[in-house]
């Protein structure tokens, strides 16, 4: 279609308070001219367009938005899935596997009937695990389809990292890898905040200890529960994550993300989406980086993606 090649189209599908954030947030972003969003309750997608569309001449660049179906993943360039029943107070990622894998059947099964053929991001939990179920069920490559991975988590630490050490978050080189969720780990082998080792930080002063940090880790870890605990629910900075996905993509980025990727062998894992250090472009996933890691630490990847393996085993049997 030749308005295809001009207009760059995103959808949303799941307009709850992730997909909401999400929303609100590429309404300044200027990455797409237009943005559909498709939800089970029309009211609730048409009540979140209405209200983002009356804010865009406040935004910096046009945009549609409407509250469409299906059909309207056909022209997409990229789908970002946020629905699906949301993760209770006490109730861990992983016991949301069964119910929410049947939602992902039919909404990839709706989706590839449209004729998109484009990128799909996930987002909805346990991310890790539907990401690998979107990409099995849509029938896309696997640089196609992957999830959020640890895109928050790492967020998190750096944010953490950067109140720690008084320094710039965006400054805080360190990654969370593995499952998005509680067998995650920290590579802190792999960190660099202002271009130093974290063994050179602890060894020069002695304000700072690995005490701390793996306090640090443990406060990522658990984030989530804390502010579901306060909150009950969490959503703007996923919001944002996935906008900073969005634009690696649209903008051919080739950006380092910790997304959730489908591994081939890369650490030692294979056949599943775990959160990797990936570099992010028009393609998807162009590749995903191999960083040095500690036995240690690899152990701690293994683990994860063994966790995952078998929360997921039941649902592909
Ligand atoms: C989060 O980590 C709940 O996965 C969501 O905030």
């Amino acid at each position: 279609m030749e308005l295809h090649a001009k207009v760059t189209r995103v959808a949303l599908i799941g307009a709850g308070a992730v997909g909401s954030s999400f929303a609100y947030q590429m309404t300044t972003a200027g990455l797409c001219e237009e943005l559909v969003i498709i939800d089970v309750n029309k009211a609730k997608a048409e009540g979140e367009a209405m209200d983002l569309n009356h804010g865009t001449p406040f935004s910096s660049s046009p945009m549609r938005i409407w509250a469409g179906d299906y059909g309207d993943c056909k022209d997409a360039e990229v789908i970002v899935i946020t629905a699906g029943a949301p993760q209770k107070p006490g109730e861990t990622r992983l016991d949301l596997v069964a119910k929410n894998a049947l939602i992902m059947k039919e909404m990839m099964r709706q989706i590839m009937e449209s004729g998109f053929d484009g990128i799909i991001v996930v987002a909805s939990n346990p991310v890790d695990i539907m990401a690998h179920l979107a990409w099995k069920y849509s029938g896309l490559p696997k640089s196609r389809v992957f999830g959020s991975g640890t895109v928050l988590d790492t967020a998190r630490l750096r944010q953490m990292l950067g109140e720690y050490f008084n320094i710039d978050s965006r400054n805080a080189h360190a990654y969370i890898l593995g499952e998005h969720g509680d067998t995650e780990f920290a590579a802190w082998s792999n960190s660099r905040i202002y271009g130093k080792t974290i063994d050179e930080l602890l060894a020069e002063d002695d304000r700072y200890s690995q005490k701390d940090l793996d306090q640090i880790y443990i406060n990522v870890r658990d984030a989530a529960y804390h502010i579901i605990e306060r909150k009950g629910a969490t959503y703007y900075a996923i919001g944002l994550g996935l906008v900073r996905i969005v634009r690696a993509i649209l903008g051919n980025e080739n950006c380092l993300l910790t997304v959730g990727a489908h591994v081939d062998g890369q650490y030692g894992i294979s056949g599943i989406h775990i959160g990797v250090p990936a570099v992010i472009n028009r393609q998807g996933v162009r590749e995903v980086i191999e960083v040095s890691l500690t036995d240690e630490e690899l152990k701690k990847f293994h683990h994860s993606a063994e966790v995952l393996r078998q929360t997921m085993e039941p649902v592909l049997r």
